[in-house]
């Protein structure tokens, strides 16, 4: 299918997607960094999580969601997911050569620099560890260290599910910390968005002394300076706004607002997909 040509434009939003409420990890960074902007923010709730799924069916679904944003207006498309920016970033980018797109990598590159008895952990999904992307920020940041890759099965499901500080989460939690720190990891690397949500339970876990790395401030930098590059940036005094969209539950969505980011009434609404085509 060819896509009609939609040049961004500077009144346009903020586009923000993720398998789930992940990226509000990323959207709460963003929109502190640039409260002049208005933020579009998609959660396929429907098809969370993404992490299992097939690399194609990750494309598909990311080609859609950014159908969607475009059509509802958004300049930019933020990518607040490791494993859709692993299966999907450079499709995107192909798909719609006039969009900017700001994706993500797991910080292995700082995480190397910051580890003192070189040792990384990485936590992510087997799609993120598969990509390319992965593969080339290991190769070309990774060397004289040790880098250990940690997949979470079903921690994603438990922050959904609101389950921060549960025993079962914490639980599940204990058994991927372990063997990174048993492996003598020193830096903690969180390359999948929900994780962010558990940083007070790891911190417990772990203790002091070894590094958490999350994305989210590093990639609020790089959404206004590829907004700024391209001359999108609203001006200031824009009132701003923030929609969130759900393939999902409504209610689960509000709810997840308010715990996640103490967003009380925040503005929520269902989104459908049909024959592969996303609409309200
Ligand atoms: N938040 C996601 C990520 O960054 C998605 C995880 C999933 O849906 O499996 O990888």
């Amino acid at each position: 299918m060819t896509f009609p040509e939609i040049l961004p434009k500077a009144t346009g939003a903020i586009g923000m997607f993720d398998s789930g409420v992940g990226g509000l990890s990323v959207a709460r960074a963003v929109m502190a960094r640039l409260p002049g902007e208005s933020l579009l923010y998609v959660a396929d709730s429907a098809h969370c999580p993404y992490g299992a799924r097939s690399e194609a069916e990750i494309r598909a679904l990311s080609e859609g969601i950014t159908r969607f944003m475009l059509a509802a207006g958004a300049k930019v498309i933020v990518v607040a997911c490791n494993t859709a920016s692993a299966a999907a970033l450079s499709y995107l980018r192909q798909t719609f050569p006039q969009v900017p797109f700001v994706g993500m990598v797991p910080a292995v590159k700082p995480a190397v620099q910051l580890t003192r008895d070189g040792v990384v952990g990485v936590m992510a999904t087997p799609v993120t560890f598969g990509g390319r992307l992965y593969e080339e920020v290991v190769e070309h940041y990774g060397r004289g260290v040790r880098v250990i890759s940690q997949t979470c099965p079903g921690l994603v499901e438990r922050i959904e599910a609101g389950d921060l500080e549960t025993p079962d989460t914490l639980a599940l939690l204990r058994s991927y910390l372990d063997p990174l720190l048993g492996a003598g990891a020193d830096t903690l690397v969180l390359g999948c968005t929900h994780y962010p949500f558990l940083i007070p339970a790891i911190r417990r876990l772990v203790g002091d002394s070894v590094q958490i790395l999350e994305p989210s401030e590093a990639i609020a930098r790089q959404t206004e300076r590829v907004l700024g590059q391209r001359g999108l940036l609203g001006q200031p005094g824009n009132a701003a706004t923030a929609r969130f969209f759900t393939t999902g539950d409504a209610p689960s969505m509000a709810r997840a607002l308010r715990q996640l980011l103490g967003l009380e009434n925040g503005d929520v609404a269902r989104l459908q997909w049909r024959e592969g085509v996303l609409g309200e």
